[in-house]
Formats: C-alpha cells, structure tokens, sequence
C-alpha cells in the first residue's frame, strides 16, 4: 500500500471517547411518540402496535404480520403453530445467535445443524440436502448480516421434502431477494428489533406469514391462548368475553415499543443508504489488510448491511481474533462478535456430540470474525477512528513467514 497512507492511519491520534459498537440512533419523533404514547395512557398493546404492524406490512410486502416482544418469540410461535415436538428436527446453521437454535429445543425438537457457505457466511443448500431426513420439519435459514440466504435453493427442497422455512429475519428489515422483502421469502419469518438492530424498540420482534392459518393460530398462540386480543376486549365497540382456546404465551409488543417502531421504519431506506456509504467506506480501506471483507451482495437482491464483519487473516500474521478484539477495545473502538459457532457452546457440544471441523466453513469463520460499528450515529470521523485502529493493530502484528502484513 501506498507508504503515506499506511503512515496517516498509523500517525491518526488514538480516540479519547470510547465508541459503543451498534448505540441505536433514537430521534425526536421517537421521543415525542413515546412521550404522547405515555400521556395516552394506552401503554400495552394498542392503537400503535397497529400503526407499526400496518407499516410493516405496507413496507415489506407480507400479507399478515403480528408484532411481539422479541425475535425469539417470534420464531417460537413459528415453531408452535407448525406443530413442531418431540421425536422432529429442524435444520438450522451454526453459525448464528443461540435463540435460533434454543427455540427449537424449547418445542422439544432437535436442532440439526448444516454448514454455512464460507463467502456468504449463510446456510448452504447442499449441506441442508445432507442432513434433511424424513423426521426434519422445518429449515431456518438465518439471512446473515442481512444478506438474502439462496431462498430459491432452500424452497426447492422444502418443496420436494414437505417442510416448511421459517426465515430467521433478525438481520434482515430492508432486506431483498428477487425483487422481494425478507419476510415474503418462506413460510413464516421472525424479525428483531432488539437494541442494536436496523430497526430498534428496544427489544421488539415481528411475526409475517402469506398464510392466512398460521397467522390466526400465531396471534392466539402469541397472547394466552385467548380468543380475542386486550385491544379488541377493551375498545369503545364494546366489551367482549374471551375465550381460552390453547396455554398460549405472553409475546404481545406494547405501544412503547411500537412508538418507537413506527419512526424507526419511516427512517429504514435512508438508514440503509448511509449504511451502504459506511461499508463502501471500509471495503475500500481494507483492501491492503490481511482481513477478509464481506463479499459483494449477491445479483438482483439488497443486503441490509446490518453487521459488517471481517475475518482477520490469522493464517497470514501472528495475531487472534481475540487479540484483535482486545487491542480494538484498548483503542476505544467497540466491536461485535458474530458468532461463535453453535456447535462449539458447551449446551449444543452435550447435545449434539459435534467435533469442531463438522462445520469447517462455520469453525473458519468462528475464530476469525469480528464485526465493527457501522451504525448511522457514525460520524465520518469515527469511521476515520475505526479504520486507523485497525491499521495500527494489523500492521504491527508479526507477519507469518513469507506473508507480508500489509497487503
Ligand atoms: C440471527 C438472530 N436470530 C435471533 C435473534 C433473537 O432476537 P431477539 O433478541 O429479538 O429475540 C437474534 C438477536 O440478536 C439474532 O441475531
């Protein structure tokens, strides 16, 4: 790499203020739909749980969207109103958060897991016809980062083996695939609205199906079992009686969360396009480090650019990730790790009896990722900070013999 370059990162001066990885960007029409939301009095679930549901239905596409408290929650209803148990399997990656996994042993079934291709870190459709058999239900493909899994590859073989795909969403709100949203692309679909995500409510989720069915199984499920929801039994039409009809769950979304929904989704596409400027910014800074960028989205779909995460070329200097992670930390940079795989934690090791290289694409990436800022509340400084850290950590660890460092 050009010498002045090399020389300006490493000469840029450490940052003073400490860079927390992925803080959300609440705006004032967040606040102020909050504070009306309070003065309403209506603080459960409400006229703006509503209001969100009806936007997120409008912006992605999907004919029927419930919202809940979380993600999880989202993809265990999936799960409960696919009828999915014990003696079932359900095939997911490792290389994802604990809740996909955790959910399916909640329903009392097993969770397969299928390797992760290693240039779009999603699952591999190959490796899914590997370990489909006739006791597999379900597939949950996780659209990593918020890059489109190959949909078309996975509902080819849901299809030819009956089962049903549930897309893990989390990372996935603005997502497209073919000209359509994530959350349109399988059966049902989970998104996450957890503090750190493209759209934030603190801790938020959403149900969307195209089945008129299972989302009238899903709202029962996802509220006691009762047979009308709090919004309907307390409105000015009149009190109705419910009825108990399943041991359903606590999972409704309450207007706080939803107030701020509702103007985190208006602000989605433009946060995305600063999103996009973000990464374009640090694909090109790294071209001379020993790190492997994301690749480039696949044709005719739109990568989310929720996690931008790399892969340190362990192999080409004497350095870990965990190395990289602390010295970032030390530099006042905060990072994600996303994530350590599945098949490794100590509850899935027990269950699953897994060896490390059962997954070499998964364990690849396991041990090398990590994922920096690429929040909107970036400044163009902070990006500068970013890129400077990473320089002076990578070019002063001790190339492996014959590789040079900086590339
Ligand atoms: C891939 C994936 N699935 C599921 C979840 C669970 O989401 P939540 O925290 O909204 O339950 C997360 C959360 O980070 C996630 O990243």
């Amino acid at each position: 790499m050009d010498k002045n370059k090399l020389d300006s990162y490493i000469n840029r001066p450490k940052r003073k203020e400490f860079l927390v990885y992925g803080k959300p960007e609440i705006l004032q029409p967040e606040i102020d739909e909050m504070v009306e939301t309070l003065k309403s009095g209506w603080i459960g679930t409400g006229p703006r749980v509503q209001r969100f549901q009806e936007a997120f239905k409008e912006y992605t596409g999907a004919e029927h969207v419930l919202a809940v408290n979380s993600c999880t929650a989202a993809l265990h209803l999936a799960l409960v109103a696919l009828g999915i148990g014990p003696g079932d399997e359900v095939i997911t990656s490792p290389m994802t958060f604990a809740a996909t996994a955790n959910v399916i042993t909640h329903v009392g079934a097993t969770p397969v897991f299928a390797d992760i291709d290693r240039e779009t870190l999603n699952i591999d459709p190959a490796e899914i016809e590997r370990v489909i058999t006739p006791r597999t239900k379900a597939i949950i493909p996780i659209h990593f980062a918020g890059r489109a899994c190959d949909m078309d590859a996975i509902n080819a073989i849901a299809s030819a083996h009956n089962v049903a795909v549930i897309e893990d969403a989390a990372h996935a709100a603005g997502t497209i695939y073919h000209g359509k949203h994530a959350g349109t692309l399988g059966d049902i679909a989970a998104f996450s609205f957890y503090a750190t995500k493209n759209v934030v409510t603190g801790d938020g989720g959403m149900v969307t199906t195209n089945d008129a069915d299972l989302a009238e199984q899903i709202r029962v499920l996802s509220l006691h079992g009762l047979s009308k929801d709090a919004w309907k039994r307390y409105s000015s039409s009149g009190f109705q009686h419910y009825d108990v009809v399943f041991p359903g769950y606590k999972y409704n979304m309450t207007d706080m969360e939803a107030a701020l929904g509702i103007h985190q989704l208006e602000r989605l596409e433009e946060n995305i396009a600063r999103r996009e400027e973000i990464w374009a910014r640090y694909d090109e800074a790294f071209q001379d480090l020993p790190v492997d960028i994301p690749a480039p989205a696949e044709p005719d779909t739109r990568h989310a650019r929720h996690l931008y995460t790399l892969l340190i070329d362990i192999d080409a200097v004497e350095i870990t990730r965990d190395d990289v992670l602390n010295a970032l930390q030390a530099e006042n940079i905060g990072t994600g790790v996303h994530y350590r795989a599945l098949h490794l934690q100590p509850f899935y090791q027990e269950l699953l009896g897994h060896e490390p290289e059962d997954f070499p694409n998964t364990l690849h990436v396991s041990d090398r990722t990590i994922s920096i800022p690429i929040s909107t509340l970036l400044t163009d400084e902070d990006i500068e900070d970013v890129i400077a850290a990473l320089y002076r950590i990578l070019s002063s660890a001790r190339p492996r013999l014959g590789i040079s460092t900086v590339r």
